[in-house]
This record gives C-alpha cells, sequence and structure tokens, in this order.
C-alpha cells in the first residue's frame, strides 16, 4: 500500500494500551519531509509512547504507521532497515561509560566506516555541537548539559533522516536549554532533518517548531502551526494549556459581518468572530494582549474597562495582574510598567484590548 509522498511519517489511526489503560487513541498525523513538529502537551499525556511506536520500538495495539510512503510491518527485517533511518534521543539520556570521542564514535563503528571517516565526521559533529575540547573526557563526568550534546551529536553523526527527541532540554538549565535549542534549530535548517520533539514546554515548541501537535490524555486534540494554537485553541483544555488565562464564559448579543458582541454578565466585550447571536461562548484574551493604564487611552482598541486591581504578582521581569471589571481578567505587564502606573491592590485602572485579540471558542454544555 502507498501513501502520499509528501510526508514521511503517517500516523493512521493509531491506539495503544498498557492493559486497561488506553495510553493513545485514534492517533492520525503527517509529519511533513524537513519538518519540525513538536508534540507538546502535560505529563502522561502519551508523547514518550508516541516517539516509541514511531521509532520502532514498540508495535502500536492498533493503527499503522507509514514511513516514506510504505506501510510499516510489525515485525521482520525491514524494521531494523528503517530504524536506521531515525534516530531517538531520549527523555534521560544515556552516555556510554566511554570517553566523549568514543561515544559519537560508536555508531559509525557498528556501521563498519573507515577509521579515517570516523575521525573526520565525529570532528565534524563534536565542533557543531561545541565539545571539541571534551574529546577525551569521560562522557560520565560531563554536566547534564554537556551529556545532552554528546546525546545529540552521537545521533547526529549518523545523519539521520528523521530525529526523535524526547524532552531534550528537561532538567537543563537555562543556558544549556538555549545552546540546545539553537543545535536543534541549526541542525533543522542546514540539514533540513525532520523532527519530532516532545516537550510539555509551551515556549519550546512555539519557539522550535513549524507545526504544533496538542497532546491530551492520549488524544492529538489540536494541530496546526503556532499562530492557530496560540490565538485560536479548540477547546477550554487546550486554551488552558497553552496559558491563555483568561477564559470568560459570555453569550453573543450580537453578530454582525465578522464582528460580535459577547456579553458578559452585563458587559459587552467586540471580538472577531462569525458566531451567531445566542450562542454560548468562551471569550478568551491573552494576558499580554491586555494593556494598563490610568486613564481611558484614545486608541483603536475595541474594549476598554475601568476595572480595579485585586492581585499583583512580580516573577522576574514581569508582573501578573489580576483586575475586576465586573469580570475578572488577568494581564501581562512588565514590572517596570507596574512600578510608574503604581499597581496595588485597589488601584484604579483602565484594561484595554483589541476586539482582535478575542478569541471566541464555542462553550458545549454539557
Ligand atoms: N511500559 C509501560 N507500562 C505501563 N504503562 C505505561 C508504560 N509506559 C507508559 N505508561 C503509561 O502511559 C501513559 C503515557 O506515558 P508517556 O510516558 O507516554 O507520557 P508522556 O507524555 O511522555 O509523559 P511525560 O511528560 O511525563 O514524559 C502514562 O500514564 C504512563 O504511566
Ligand atoms: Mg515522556
Amino acid at each position: 500500500m502507498m501513501k502520499p509522498l509528501s510526508s514521511i511519517i503517517e500516523v493512521v489511526d493509531l491506539s495503544h494500551s498498557y492493559g486497561e489503560r488506553k495510553v493513545l487513541q485514534d492517533l492520525n498525523l503527517g509529519i511533513g519531509k524537513g519538518e519540525v513538529f513538536a508534540l507538546i502537551g502535560p505529563t502522561g499525556a502519551g508523547k514518550t509512547t508516541l516517539l516509541r511506536i514511531i521509532d520502532l520500538l514498540e508495535v502500536p495495539g492498533a493503527g499503522e504507521i507509514y514511513f516514506d510512503g510504505k506501510c510499516l510491518p510489525r515485525s521482520g527485517k525491514q524494521r531494523l532497515e528503517i530504524r536506521r533511518r531515525m534516530s531517538f534521543i531520549h527523555q534521560k539520556p544515556q552516555v556510554f561509560n566511554l570517553s566523549v570521542y568514543d561515544n559519537v564514535a560508536c555508531g559509525l563503528r557498528w556501521r563498519g566506516e573507515g577509521k579515517n571517516r570516523i575521525a573526520e565526521k565525529v570532528d565534524h559533529i563534536l565542533e557543531m555541537v561545541g565539545l571539541e575540547g571534551y574529546k577525551n573526557r569521560n562522557a560520565r563526568t560531563l554536566s547534564g548539559g554537556e551529556a545532552q550534546r554528546v546525546a545529540l551529536a552521537r545521533s547526529l553523526v549518523l545523519e539521520p533522516e528523521v530525529l526523535l527527541l524526547d524532552e531534550p532540554t528537561a532538567n537543563l538549565d537555562p543556558v544549556s536549554t538555549a545552546k540546545i535549542e539553537q543545535l536543534i534549530s541549526y541542525v533543522a535548517r542546514q540539514h533540513n532533518t525532520t523532527m519530532i520533539i516532545a516537550t510539555h514546554d509551551m515556549s519550546q515548541g512555539q519557539q522550535l517548531a513549524d507545526r504544533i501537535g496538542v497532546l491530551l490524555d492520549g488524544r492529538l486534540v489540536q494541530t496546526g502551526n503556532v499562530t492557530d494554537i496560540f490565538r485560536s485553541p479548540q477547546n477550554e483544555q487546550v486554551a488552558h494549556f497553552v496559558g491563555m488565562e483568561n477564559i470568560i464564559e459570555g453569550v453573543i448579543s450580537a453578530s454582525n459581518e465578522g464582528i460580535v458582541m459577547v456579553n458578559i454578565g452585563g458587559n459587552a466585550i467586540q471580538a472577531v468572530s462569525n458566531h451567531p447571536a445566542g450562542k454560548e461562548v468562551y471569550a478568551c484574551i491573552r494576558p499580554e494582549d491586555i494593556t494598563l493604564a490610568l486613564s481611558r487611552t484614545q486608541s483603536s482598541a475595541r474594549n476598554s474597562f475601568q476595572a480595579k486591581v485585586t492581585r499583583v504578582t512580580s516573577f522576574g521581569p514581569l508582573s501578573r495582574v489580576e483586575i475586576n471589571c465586573g469580570f475578572r481578567l488577568v494581564a501581562l505587564v512588565t514590572k517596570i510598567s507596574a512600578e510608574e502606573l503604581n499597581l496595588q491592590v485597589g488601584r484604579e485602572v483602565y484594561a484595554t484590548f483589541k476586539a482582535t485579540g478575542v478569541h471566541v471558542m464555542e462553550r458545549k454544555t454539557s
């Protein structure tokens, strides 16, 4: 059976259980050649299980996987050949109790490459991952970030067509994380390697991926580009997961040519949407899309509400400001502007946001 060749990996109606527990349910997903795909989802969502199945470490309970147009057999030699075209970097990368050089070289030795060719390739890759000075160090003595780079080098030296990365920066400090992320985007750009990156870190998905799939409780709830997922989550669960902090219940009170009024307990929010009047909806606003000011500013933003600050929490350079404007809103502002506006509990402010900054999503009443 052949599938269209545009996808290098095609997952069709895939389900998997461990005992009674359904871990993956009815997944359908195509990964394009050269695409960087982030699989995001909370702990236990099934990310690792899906990567293991794609890497042929496990046979799915139901469904098929196509690799480069060919349906994968459930056993046999062909699986091994296909496995060789992929490389899997595990959630907890294991380095061998050998020098950094030998760690990276061993895959090439197994493949029977010549000594000089191996040396050339390993040197090149170690330079790329910034470990050229570490050749003779025992890999077990490296820091977590360095070990992760060895794991990456060990995969990259084999020039896989598909690279599967399972939480590549979990447990790494911010500097090591940034290095690994830079490497991943460098490889994606320079080598056009297809990548599937499992992560529970939204911003990592946003930063690295061409496309994101949200996996919740074993279901691929939404797949789309970064903007789709962040601006237009398909349901409340995805909205929560992507940090859409303001998810406000309302009812459409008027709808005209793509602009709606959402009634929220007597207040009206203007939004861009085609839902008809009477529809029960959630109005979703990202906290960074709300601006706060001490007076009603003249601006093109259609929504402006007088509000009282009910809570301020600071983290790093940002302040999270909860306000009450007849309904509760959370705004994210820089700490500097929070200080300039003297945002304290009880302070009166004006909250402003654009109609285009409001994502309206149907509320399914159960
Ligand atoms: N070998 C196994 N036997 C039984 N249950 C398993 C096995 N492997 C995974 N599970 C269960 O399957 C579910 C999905 O696990 P999985 O490791 O795929 O999640 P994940 O999304 O990778 O989570 P995390 O973000 O914590 O890595 C979990 O409930 C897990 O306990
Ligand atoms: Mg996992």
